[in-house]
């Protein structure tokens, strides 16, 4: 896939196969992340990795997409097969957001070249998470990524009646993007 087409086409997934991820491909995902941009460079990220039975106990502790309603959560035999916790230590970062934000992009791109298909989980149980996954001594977790084969079809549209994103009755998801031309425009040209 060039480039374009990987900005393009990554959309959330929020259904898998059960096929496992390597542990050196997820290792990838995290080594690409060390490479994003990071406010005065401080790099003040960390990353948990979870796969195999631990996924489980981790499963409970998320919240999937609303608008979807039932349907949006992985029902048995769909769940996410690993997690990617990011997490920042909290006295030695500038922006933490845009840090944990920007690493989390480099994430989810490099996942969807490798054929796996990503969700940003906002919705999480942190406390219980945390302790979990011995959440390092200083640090917060910010997001996680759910990961795995995809088990699903999601696909961008340009809005037409509003950004509301949904899934039709074959199960595929829609969500529109707003319109280039409702975005941008050049500022020397007003
Ligand atoms: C900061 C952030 C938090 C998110 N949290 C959740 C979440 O908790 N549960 C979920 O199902 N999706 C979550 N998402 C995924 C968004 O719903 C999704 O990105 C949006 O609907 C656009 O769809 P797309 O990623 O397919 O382009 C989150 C996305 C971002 C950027």
């Amino acid at each position: 896939m060039e480039l374009y087409e990987v900005l393009k086409t990554r959309r959330s997934i929020r259904k898998f196969t059960q096929e496992k991820i390597s542990d050196e491909l997820l290792a990838k995902l995290v080594d690409v992340a060390r490479y994003a941009p990071a406010a005065a460079n401080v790099q003040p990220l960390k990353y948990a990795v979870v796969r195999g039975e631990m996924t489980k106990d981790i499963f409970p502790l998320t919240r999937w997409a609303k608008l979807l309603g039932e349907r949006g959560t992985p029902q048995p035999g769909e769940e996410p097969t690993a997690y990617i916790f990011v997490m920042t230590d909290t006295k030695n970062s500038y922006n933490k957001e845009a840090d944990a934000s920007l690493a989390i992009e480099n994430i989810v791109l490099a996942a969807w070249y490798e054929g796996i298909g990503s969700c940003i989980l906002g919705s999480i149980d942190k406390p219980k998470i945390a302790r979990l996954i011995n959440m390092p001594q200083g640090y917060e977790i910010n997001y996680a990524i759910a990961l795995g084969y995809p088990a699903q079809e999601s696909l961008a549209e340009e809005e037409q009646n509003g950004v509301a994103y949904y899934m039709d009755d074959e199960g595929v998801v829609h969500v529109p993007k707003r319109k280039l031309c409702d975005v941008m425009y050049f500022a020397d040209e007003q």
